[in-house]
């Protein structure tokens, strides 16, 4: 190889590399991709409305107020959905769902003759647990959300206004309709009635108290 020769290979050889190096430049100027000025998922948190209270909207009204402006009348009417399946007599059929006489403060799945679902009596905790206005309006929002695997195949009131009031006609059906909650009370778990606080066995030792932190 003379000299000349080896000037053409390494020519040919810087040559190449000009080329594949100005193809780089080129295509990374043509596709260039800046970092965008918005990124494209941005999450957000919802601004509360302007003039209204900062509450988050997930914040459900409690039923006390609800039913503080409720309607017995509207609620009857709305109640001709839930009678697809529900009686609201005093000792009405069972139909689809049990009769539904007397259903505030009735023990979960307790009516006679029903067979409950599984959802439905694991919710009741052996008869501890009641329909409270409460539970109630939390259930008849979403049945299946509220009581996991119950057979009520009824989708739901995601109207605050419609719950109030069919709760509302739910109360009248009653020999005594139980009071009503005093609006404006927070919405504090009290323990249902009946529900006597845990209370250690008879004949056990009672608890002794905990050693005070040294
Ligand atoms: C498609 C039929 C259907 C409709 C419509 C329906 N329900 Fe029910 N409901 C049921 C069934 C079935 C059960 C029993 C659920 C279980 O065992 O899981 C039930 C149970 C209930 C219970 C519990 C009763 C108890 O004894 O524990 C309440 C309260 C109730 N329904 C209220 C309503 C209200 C209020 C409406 C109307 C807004 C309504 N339901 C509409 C079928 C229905």
């Amino acid at each position: 190889m003379d000299s000349n020769e080896v000037n053409k290979l390494l020519a040919g050889l810087l040559g190449t590399v000009f080329v594949v190096f100005s193809v780089g430049i080129v295509s990374d100027a043509l596709f260039a991709s800046p970092a965008p000025e918005k990124p494209g998922f941005a999450i957000e948190a919802a601004e509360p409305a302007e003039g209204g209270p900062a509450a988050p909207a997930a914040e459900a009204k409690p039923i006390a107020d609800l039913l503080a402006t409720a309607n017995v009348e509207a609620g009857a009417a709305v109640f001709k959905k839930c009678q697809a399946c529900h009686s609201g007599e005093k000792g009405g059929p069972n139909k689809v769902g049990p009769d539904l006489w007397d259903i505030v403060d009735r023990p979960v799945a307790e009516h006679e003759g029903f067979a409950y679902s599984a959802g439905m009596k694991d919710f009741s905790k052996g008869g501890a647990e009641k329909w409270t206005y409460d539970n109630l309006n939390h259930f008849i929002t979403s049945p299946k959300k509220f009581v996991k695997g119950t057979a009520m195949g009824f989708a739901g009131l995601p109207k605050d206004e419609d719950r109030a009031n069919v709760i509302a006609y739910l109360r009248t059906l009653s020999d005594s309709p139980k009071p009503l909650p005093a609006p404006g009370a927070a919405a504090e778990a009290k323990p249902a009635e009946g529900a006597a606080p845990a209370k250690p066995a008879e004949g056990a030792a009672p608890a002794k108290p905990a050693a005070p932190a040294q």
